[in-house]
């Protein structure tokens, strides 16, 4: 008798990034924020510690819902918390689609989300961006059950303007899943549609911006009718404690996001004018990452030779993605050590 499910044999399962120890590399392949997160975040993190970890938390993490609704101008019965937005992406598949139901997403994407909907035994439509990763034409026509869009989307670091994504959510007969993983490090984000257009939910992490990787808090933003869906489908305590102070910390403290994200900024600028210095292409980046390419030349080679020098970044090869790396925004110190290696390995060489 076979044991697992029939997909969950077949299927090949997410792999996330590498995540070696802490301080072993220069880590630029998961996109996390070198900055430390708020003093206030630790400071509430030893209160909750002191006070003792024996009891549960809150299951529906109300505090931190209530602070988010306050930083973000909204109910909190719009809110949902997840341990990271990850969970809140497994929670709207298993709580939106039903074996058979269609799927859509551009392409390429954060492969999560193939991962989610072959679970669901759902059926995956793929929309390949256009070279400059523009909206897919065609992508509102499926008539999808839910359509997932990263934006700014992850490999690319591209974005596109909130007035197609609003176009989108206004023609999908479906829900339209707005993963904004990246959206501080942009200029414009669709949270505001979120009362509009009861289809759409906006999805936030603080992992990124925030500096709490570590942590696993996710924020979702929905109308309450589709909050209480999810709400029925997530497990019992799946914010812990811990995350919570620590959530509604940081967004208390919300200039430190932002002068780091303002200085993740002005490194992203220095990062892609020394890879163009090197004759590398970069797309236009609203993220805090770079993706970039150097003509035919194999940069799985400049991948290994950077981690045999002690720095990891993400090698991709994929259709619309080939040969290309994609480079975390590290400080300005560790982006200069970089392109120091960089240049080193790819010198004298023909872009
Ligand atoms: C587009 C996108 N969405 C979601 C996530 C997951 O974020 P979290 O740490 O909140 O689970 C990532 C992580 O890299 C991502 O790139």
């Amino acid at each position: 008798m076979d044991t697992l499910r029939r997909v969950v044999r077949e299927m090949a399962g997410y792999v996330p990034g590498e995540q070696p120890p802490v301080g072993a590399f220069i880590k630029l392949n998961t996109n996390e924020n070198p900055y430390p997160p708020s003093p206030q975040v630790l400071e509430a993190l030893r209160k909750e510690i002191e006070k003792g970890l024996n009891l549960y938390p809150d299951p529906l993490a109300t505090s931190l819902r209530q602070t988010a609704a306050r930083v973000y101008g909204v109910d909190a019965e719009n809110i949902i918390v997840g341990n990271g937005s990850d969970d809140l992406l497994t929670i709207i598949s298993r709580a939106c689609i039903d074996s058979g139901d269609p799927v859509a997403m551009p392409t390429p994407t954060y492969t999560l989300y193939d991962t989610l909907v072959v679970l669901q035994e759902g059926i995956h439509h793929y929309f390949p961006f256009p070279p400059d990763f523009s909206l897919p034409a065609g992508i509102k026509n499926l008539g999808a059950k839910l359509t997932f869009l990263a934006n700014p989307n992850s490999p690319s670091g591209t974005a596109v303007p909130v007035t197609q994504v609003e176009e989108l959510a206004r023609a999908l007969p479906g829900i339209l899943v707005v993963d904004e993983a990246y959206v501080d490090f942009a200029e414009e984000t669709a949270l505001p549609l979120v009362a509009r257009y009861p289809n759409l939910v906006v999805l936030r992490t603080l992992s990124k911006s925030f500096s709490l990787a570590g942590l696993r808090i996710g924020l979702g933003f929905a109308h309450a009718d589709l909050i209480h869906g999810f709400l029925k489908v997530k497990d019992s305590y799946n914010v812990n404690r811990l995350s919570m102070v620590a959530g509604c910390a940081a967004l208390e403290d919300l200039p430190w996001m932002l002068a780091n994200r303002d200085r993740i900024v002005r490194t992203r600028e220095r990062l892609c004018q020394g890879l163009k210095a090197l004759g590398y292409g970069v797309h236009l980046s609203r993220s805090n990452f770079v993706l970039s390419y150097r003509g035919a030349e194999r940069q799985e080679r400049v991948y290994r030779s950077l981690k045999e020098r002690g720095i990891l970044v993400r090698y991709f090869d994929a259709p619309g993605l080939e040969n290309s790396l994609r480079i975390t925004v590290g400080s300005d110190p560790m982006t200069d050590r970089l392109l120091e290696e960089m240049g080193s390995i790819v010198g004298g060489e023909r872009a």
